[in-house]
């Protein structure tokens, strides 16, 4: 292949994919419903915990493999291990990509149903119960649902066609600043409600008789999920970052601004949640029951609801091009397929899974499992299993498989940086990181 690869072009451009990928509905809608039904301030402290002492080191090891060997998820185990089965790693990954696409699109197109509600006027003079009842009644009913999940990966697929640079890069450089913006005007329109207190006091203190191996399983998976971490999103981004940007710097910047807006979107949604009244442990539908009750609230709501909306199906974008992203890589570079036709194969199949999760909120409610919907298994299967599965091998990989010189070498950019905590980054993929994430899986699944 003669062709030049495709990358991203500036740091700035780095940045903004990577944090887009990372900053979805996994800060604004999961974070929330997740953190409000295992009891909220200790819940919130495992997860720092977690992000801190194993997302940051996987973010970083994921990086480390991509830019090294400079392909996709799956190719760059081939690529760093050849001849050895490390590639299935890279192999759970886009299985992963499939299954958290699926039901992740789903969600993605309530947004835009949500947007095109707010756009209508729809949450005007409705109360708390109308806005959950209308909720309701709209997830159950195939058609719209199913409908704007379609549109949503159709926009997937098309800034995905555009390429690296001409689409997912240039796309998130201009969409995550507006965000930024957007959630602190409603966070602060959030606080200063009436009764916020008992949301802020819900999120920040710590209850820690709340707290079982499930909630700690919980806080793991939703810090991998909010991270990109696990499936190779940042293995297949990491590939098309330059030789000279700094890894550890970027890692760094990319968890702090994903934690950042998780904690932003608790503060923005739990005043709200205790201001009205409503279960913090509501679940699914969390933010697309109270945000518009607080639009319908506020001064200039209307304006407000619709540009909350464009950005919350912005974040989610920026993440689902992300995914789609793992896929295509590996279906044009091992698969030498186009990157026209592996978009199209990627987001054409995605969808057909997808359709299973949409309607698992209506026509097929009762098909039920140990009492989860196909949705939640989808939801549970990727971040509960299939990322902390993946987290620990990739930072065995790292660890023990390309060990500290090559490490060393590829995140100092060929010893043009100073590098400085090596051997804790070291002690940590190869001994701390996978102790700790099998055992809290093993614990959460109740396996041990
Ligand atoms: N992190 C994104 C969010 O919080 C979702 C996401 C994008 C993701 N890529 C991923 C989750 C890879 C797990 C693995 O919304």
């Amino acid at each position: 292949m003669a062709n030049i690869r495709d990358g991203f072009g500036s740091k700035a451009g780095v940045i903004a994919a990577a944090a887009g990928s990372a900053v979805g509905l996994g800060n604004i809608w999961r974070f929330p419903y997740v953190a409000g039904e295992n009891g909220g301030g200790a819940f919130l402290l495992i997860y720092l915990g977690f992000i801190l002492v194993i997302g940051f080191p996987v973010m970083l090891a994921e990086l480390t493999i991509g830019r090294r060997a400079q392909l996709n998820a799956l190719g760059s185990f081939k690529k760093l291990a050849p001849g050895k089965p490390w590639f299935l790693v890279g192999l759970m990954g886009i299985g992963a990509a499939f299954v958290i696409l699926a039901f992740y699109s789903t969600i993605a197109g309530w947004t835009l149903e949500y947007l095109s509600q707010a756009i209508s006027n729809g949450f005007s003079g409705k109360s708390a119960d109308e806005l959950k009842v209308s909720f309701e009644s709209f997830q159950a009913a195939p058609f719209r649902p199913l409908i704007w999940q379609m549109v949503f990966m159709f926009l997937t697929g098309f800034i995905v066609f555009s390429g690296v640079k001409k689409g997912i890069e240039k796309y998130a450089k201009i969409l995550m600043p507006v965000l930024l913006v957007l959630i602190l005007i409603i966070s602060v329109r959030s606080l200063t409600l009436p009764g916020a207190m008992g949301g802020i006091e819900f999120l920040f203190k710590p209850d820690f008789s709340k707290i079982t191996w499930g909630v700690v399983l919980d806080a793991l998976g939703q810090a991998a999920f909010s991270l990109s971490i696990g499936m190779g999103t940042l293995i297949t981004y990491g590939s098309y970052i330059k030789k000279d940007i700094n890894l550890p710097i970027t890692a760094l910047q990319v968890t702090a601004a994903d934690t950042f807006i998780a904690v932003l979107a608790g503060i923005m949604i739990f005043p709200a949640v205790f201001a009205f009244g409503i279960d913090p442990a509501e679940g699914f539908g969390l933010v697309f029951i109270v945000l518009p009750n607080i639009f319908e609230q506020m001064a200039g709501g209307y304006f407000f609801s619709i540009l909350f909306f464009v950005l919350l199906a912005i974040a989610a974008l920026t993440s689902t091009v992300s995914v789609l992203e793992v896929v295509v890589a590996y279906f044009s570079e091992e698969l030498n397929m186009s990157r026209k036709k592996a978009t199209i194969l990627g987001s054409v199949g995605i969808s057909i899974v997808g359709v299973f999760a949409t309607l698992s909120f209506g026509p097929l409610k009762n098909a039920v499992l140990f009492d989860k919907t196909i949705f939640a298994w989808f939801d549970f299967l990727s971040a509960n299993v299939l990322l902390p599965l993946g987290a620990i091998f990739i930072v065995i990989f790292v660890g023990w498989h390309l060990g500290k010189k090559q490490v060393k070498d590829e995140i100092s950019n060929q010893g043009e940086l100073k590098v400085r905590l090596i051997n804790v980054f070291m002690i940590i993929v190869k001994f701390f990181a996978p102790v700790a994430i099998a055992a809290v899986f093993l614990y959460g699944l109740g396996l041990f």
